[in-house]
């Protein structure tokens, strides 16, 4: 138990006793079971929106939010899903979807997932649900570890999105800290990460970011993808991808998907967390997919049965309207086609803003590098700045973030690139 839950039980314990001791004397008002409950610790990213909300400053920015924005800073809704919307409007689909959600969107979830033509598809051997975006499918994960390995870690990178830890903790799973960025530098301690998994106990759990790694936006190359696969092998380690970006990185979903191929051709089975919310923008309708590549196919029946055993008591069965519009997107090629062309303007635009932001802050401030900026992907820019600085940039200029110094790119916009590199510069002299 938790050590603040368990201070509350004691307290709760010894509440119930004295008021039972007091029995027929006291009065029938109503038991007030709440009274220990302590407020639960802000969540870091929420406490961010609150302050940016109570500023003033009709100037004020916020690069907090992991939410894409056009260049006009404008939330965006895709083409594709505009369509999809239209083609599913109106149909007669109210009905529950089964437990493990729409079928046909798991199947056009793990062939993008694995690749249309992968081996692991053709035998038949992928489990797959549909999930409640890729927080879901990642508490799917811990759950079933909890379940099924129920002895074994999860080493995660340091840092990691700080949900991971939550999700795990919460699923009763043993988490360790695996070493994995540099802040000398701004990128990958490589040599640490494998000293990591080479000395990790055999058979070990290990969750990855498939691609833009949040919050560092540090990924390794095909390469070290290659070394990290093969040291994992050798040691018997487990696989786990959180892929909450495919596309969204390089704006190329296959080159995105690369590192989980990488380990496919390996002979690694692997499980896999999607997330629609970034790539498709569908960030509200909670629309994920959680696969795990099984041995064999009677493997792969046992191993569904039980993601839906676990999803039945939590929340019955997914929601549908999400499943629908992606499984229109998906199952159709032209759809489809224009969905890879919007998901690529979304990181193409994150990526120009990526080369402004440099360029302006090799202006303003020179006495740094920079090429972490451009050398990072995906939708955060791990700047470097400590809290302090961050603090001040809040205080001073009114441009809110989270305080390990991570920059929403999608945020960052052709008409405030400028202003948030003179702040940084200012911040950090
Ligand atoms: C690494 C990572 N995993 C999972 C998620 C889950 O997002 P969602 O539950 O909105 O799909 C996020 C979102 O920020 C993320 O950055």
């Amino acid at each position: 138990m938790l050590p603040v839950l368990a201070s509350f039980a004691a307290k709760s314990a010894r509440a119930s006793s004295a008021s039972s001791a007091a029995g027929a004397a006291m009065p029938a008002t109503c038991k007030d079971f709440w009274a220990d409950v302590p407020e639960a610790p802000k969540d870091p990213i929420l406490g961010i929106t609150e302050k940016f909300l109570a500023d003033s400053n009709p100037q004020k920015l916020n690069f907090g939010v992991g939410a894409y924005r056009d260049d006009d800073g404008k939330p965006v809704v895709l083409d594709c899903v505009r369509e999809a919307e239209r083609r599913i409007a109106g149909k007669n689909f109210m009905e529950y979807l089964p437990i493990g959600g729409l079928k046909a969107f798991c199947d056009e979830s793990v062939k993008l997932a694995y690749g249309e033509d992968a081996k692991c598809i053709k035998e038949n051997r992928v489990a797959a649900v549909q999930t409640l975006s890729g927080t879901g499918s990642c508490r799917l994960m811990a759950d079933f570890m909890h379940r099924f390995a129920p002895n074994a870690k999860c080493f995660m990178p340091t840092p990691t999105w700080s949900n991971h830890h939550n999700i795990f903790r919460d699923g009763g799973v043993e988490i360790q800290g695996l070493r994995y960025y540099k802040e000398d530098t701004c990128s990958l301690d490589y040599d640490a990460l494998l000293e990591d998994i080479n000395n990790a106990p055999a058979g070990s759990f290990f969750l990855l970011h498939a691609c833009a790694h949040n919050p560092t936006g540090v990924d390794p190359t095909p390469e070290q993808w290659k070394g990290i696969s093969e040291a994992m092998l050798a040691k018997s380690h487990f696989a786990f991808f959180d892929m909450a970006y495919q596309g969204f990185a390089s704006g190329d979903c296959e080159r995105d998907g690369a590192a989980i191929k990488i380990f496919l051709d390996d002979g690694h089975n692997v499980a896999c967390s999607q997330s629609y919310a970034k790539n498709m923008g569908l960030y509200g309708q909670r629309i994920g997919c959680f696969s795990i590549v099984c041995a064999d196919e009677a493997q792969k029946v046992a191993v569904e049965s039980q993601m839906k055993a676990i999803a039945r008591p939590m929340y019955s069965n997914p929601p549908l309207h999400g499943a629908a519009l992606v499984n229109t997107v998906l199952s159709d090629p032209q759809l489809k086609a224009q969905w890879f062309k919007e998901v690529k303007g979304m990181a193409d635009r994150i990526i120009d803003m990526r080369g402004k932001l440099r360029e302006h802050l090799e202006k303003e401030a020179p006495q740094r590098t920079w090429n972490h900026v451009t050398d990072q992907i995906g939708m955060f820019c791990f700047s470097g700045m400590t809290p302090e600085q961050v603090d001040k940039l809040a205080e001073e200029h009114s441009m809110y973030m989270t305080r390990n110094g991570r920059i929403s790119m999608a945020g960052v916009t052709s008409g405030n690139v400028e202003r948030l590199a003179k702040a940084m510069a200012t911040v950090i002299a």
